[in-house]
């Protein structure tokens, strides 16, 4: 079994990590926080995202919040967006790189954008074509591409499917999405494989939630495929307002730990991202839902 020797992850916390917190956290904590990412060795952070503030009302500092970072340079800054009118304002903000999302599950498309697949494609083609005229960067989200809330388990065919209408519009990475986190290595494995019919192992990444405890687990099983991408989330945040239940992504620390230990690179220092996480988990009100960070926490007490 040979594993890839560094591992490349995208800091989701500002954006999936926040999203769906009720209380409104203030633009300069979550500006603070990606400063905390990018000081850690993140090079590529989730920002924020361009959607309809009456459907996720923690996102509507969106353009505040991506005005105030100071940017580092290598550091790749990335915002979703769901169409046209969220490009047109996301790219006031200059994004590095965009992530459109669609769903392998209709239902689920349905709730989490209000569309089906075939008119998400609609949708996201002109956002592509737009994007990559000015050389942003495109990245595609497949949710729900183990298992639904509403459907239930998901057939690899479906995410074939998905991976398949992404690449057709243009979009550069296939990111597949574990988004209740109810995947198991063999089932992410298999949704993996679906998505490389279409897509080249190193334009491929996880975004694996914890909601079952498996994450760090269907990260390993996609390390063993040499898959070296993954979206994880400071502190364990994290959770989509359209999957309840759903907790948060796997913890960035956790990964980074575990990487640490195999000795695989992520140019990352745990200690000042055990900072990060305890910075937005004080802000937030609780404990960091990272079992390294809390570990960490605790020796350094
Ligand atoms: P819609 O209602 O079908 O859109 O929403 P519409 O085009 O009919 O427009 C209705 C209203 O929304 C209009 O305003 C538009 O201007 C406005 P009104 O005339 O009523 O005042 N609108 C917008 N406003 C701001 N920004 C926009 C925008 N578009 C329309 N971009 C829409 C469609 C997609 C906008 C809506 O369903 C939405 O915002 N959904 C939120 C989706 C979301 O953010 N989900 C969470 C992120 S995805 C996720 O977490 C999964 C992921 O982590 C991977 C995983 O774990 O699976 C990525
Ligand atoms: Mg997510």
């Amino acid at each position: 079994m040979k594993l890839p020797s560094k591992v490349k992850l995208v800091d989701v916390g500002p954006r999936d990590g926040l999203q769906n917190e009720k209380e409104m956290v203030p633009a300069e904590v979550k500006i603070n926080l990606v400063h905390m990412l990018q000081d850690a060795g993140l090079r590529e952070i989730e920002v924020t995202s361009f959607v309809s503030p009456k459907w996720v009302p923690q996102m509507a500092d969106n353009a505040q919040v991506m005005a105030g970072i100071r940017r580092k340079p290598g550091v790749r800054y990335s915002v979703l967006v769901p169409n046209m009118k969220g490009f047109e304002a996301a790219v006031e903000s200059k994004p590095d790189e965009i992530v459109v999302f669609g769903a392998a599950s209709e239902a689920f498309s349905q709730r989490n954008i209000n569309c089906s697949i075939a008119e998400s494609m609609e949708r996201f083609a002109p956002v592509v074509e737009a994007a990559r005229k000015r050389n942003i960067h495109v990245r595609g989200a497949i949710s729900t591409a183990v298992g639904c809330p509403y459907e239930g388990d998901i057939a690899p065919e479906r995410v074939e499917l998905v991976a398949r209408l992404m690449k057709e519009i243009g979009v550069q990475h296939c990111g597949v999405a574990d988004t209740i986190g109810v995947g198991t290595g063999k089932k992410v494995q298999r949704a993996m494989e679906a998505a490389l019919k279409h897509y080249d192992i190193d334009d491929i990444s996880g975004h694996f939630h914890d909601t079952y405890g498996q994450a760090l687990a269907n990260t390993m099983a996609c390390l063993e495929m040499g898959i070296w991408q993954f979206d994880s989330s400071c502190a364990g945040l994290g959770g989509c307002p359209y999957a309840k239940g759903a907790t948060g992504n796997v913890a960035t620390e956790d990964v980074v730990y575990m990487l640490n230990g195999l000795g695989i690179e992520t140019g990352i220092d745990l200690d000042k991202l055990v900072d990060a996480g305890a910075y937005i988990s004080a802000q937030l009100g609780r404990k960091p839902n990272s079992r390294a960070s809390v570990a960490l926490l605790n020796r350094r007490a």
